[in-house]
C-alpha cells in the first residue's frame, strides 16, 4: 500500500502500476471505520483491480457554521487500519487543499447538483452536494477510474452521483453501492457518530428501528401518510432529538412517492440528536402504496 499526496505521484503511480487493471476508486474523507472498510471489500469484487482510496476532507462540501474545522482527521490511524486489512488499497492518495484547489476555493462550482441538491439534506446544507460533486468530478477527472464504489448509507449523494456520470462522463465509470454498515443496535456507522454524548448514543439506535417499523406497516398495506406522520411524531418525540426529515421516495427519480406507488422506494431520515445531525435510509419494494 502506497501513500501519496500529490496528483504529479497520482498519475504516475496509475501509469505505472495500474497499467491493464481495472482502476477502482474509493473515495472517503477519512477517520475510517467498518462502512468505509466493507467498500474496499467491494472494490476487491472486481477482477485484476488496482484499488486507489482517497482521504480529503473537502471543504467546499461544509457549510459556514458545519464542522469542517472539527471534522475528525486522524489520517496516521487510518494509514494503520488500512495497512492491517486484508483488503487493503493498493494505493491511498490523501492530498492537501493545495492540491485539489491549488487557484483557491472556486467561486462556482460545477457541475451543479441542481434541484435535487435543494431538497432534504441540502435544505439544511445548501450547497454541500455541489461541493460534493464538484470534488467528485475533479477525482474523477484527476484518477479516470473503470469503477468507483460509494456507500448507499448517503442515498442522496450516490443519486446524484451516478445522475452526474451519466451527464458529464457518458456513463463510462461504473457506480458500485456499498450496503450500510450498522452497529449491532442498529445505528448506521459514520464519522460523525464520534460526537454523540452517551445519552444522545442509546437513543440513536431509535432512527434505524422507526424506519424499519415503517417498512413494516407500509408493506402491511397502511395508510401512507398516517404511517409518516405517527413516525414524525414518534422521532421527534425523543429525548434530545429534533427531527429534519422523514421522507419516502421513489428510489429511481428522487421524488416523493404517494399513493398508488409500485416499485423500489427509498425511506430517507436525517434527525439532530443532541446537536450531532445524523442520517439514514432504507430501500424496499412497494407493491401498491396505500
Ligand atoms: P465519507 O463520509 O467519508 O464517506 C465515504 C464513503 O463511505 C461514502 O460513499 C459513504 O456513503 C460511505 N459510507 C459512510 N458510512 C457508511 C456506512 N455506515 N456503511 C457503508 N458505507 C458508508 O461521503 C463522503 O465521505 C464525501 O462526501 C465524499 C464522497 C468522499 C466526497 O468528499
Amino acid at each position: 500500500m502506497r501513500v501519496i499526496q500529490t496528483v504529479e505521484q497520482l498519475q504516475l503511480a496509475i501509469t505505472n502500476d495500474g497499467h491493464n487493471k481495472k482502476i477502482v476508486f474509493v473515495p472517503t474523507m477519512g477517520a475510517l471505520h467498518d462502512g468505509h472498510l466493507s467498500l474496499l471489500s467491494k472494490a476487491r469484487e472486481t477482477d485484476n483491480a488496482f484499488v486507489i482510496l482517497s482521504i480529503f476532507v473537502n471543504p467546499t462540501q461544509f457549510g459556514k457554521n458545519e464542522d469542517f474545522d472539527k471534522y475528525p482527521r486522524v489520517l496516521e490511524t487510518d494509514l494503520e487500519l488500512l495497512e492491517s486489512q486484508t483488503d487493503k488499497p493498493d494505493l491511498v492518495f490523501a492530498p492537501g487543499v493545495d492540491q485539489v484547489y491549488p487557484e483557491g476555493l472556486p467561486e462556482q462550482l460545477v457541475p451543479r447538483a441542481g434541484a435535487v441538491g435543494s431538497v432534504f439534506e441540502g435544505v439544511t446544507r445548501p450547497g454541500h452536494f455541489d461541493g460534493m460533486l464538484h470534488v467528485v468530478h475533479w477525482f474523477f477527472s484527476a484518477i479516470k477510474p473503470d469503477v468507483a464504489i460509494f456507500g448507499e448509507k448517503d442515498a442522496q449523494q450516490l443519486y446524484l452521483i451516478r445522475r452526474m456520470v451519466k451527464r458529464e462522463f457518458a456513463d463510462q465509470i461504473e457506480i458500485h453501492a456499498g450496503q450500510t454498515v450498522r452497529d449491532a443496535d442498529g445505528l448506521a456507522l459514520s464519522s460523525r457518530n464520534s460526537y454523540l454524548s452517551t445519552e444522545a448514543r442509546k437513543i440513536a439506535p431509535e432512527i434505524y428501528r422507526t424506519l424499519i417499523k415503517v417498512q413494516a406497516e407500509l408493506q402491511a398495506g397502511e395508510n401512507f401518510e398516517q404511517v409518516l406522520d405517527k413516525a414524525r411524531l414518534a422521532l421527534s418525540s425523543l429525548p434530545l432529538a429534533k427531527l429534519d426529515y422523514l421522507a419516502l421516495v421513489d428510489k429511481a427519480t428522487f421524488q416523493p412517492i404517494s399513493a398508488g406507488f409500485t416499485g423500489s422506494a427509498q425511506l430517507l431520515v436525517a434527525l439532530n440528536l443532541d446537536g450531532v445531525r445524523l442520517i439514514d435510509n432504507i430501500t424496499f419494494s412497494i407493491q401498491e402504496l396505500a
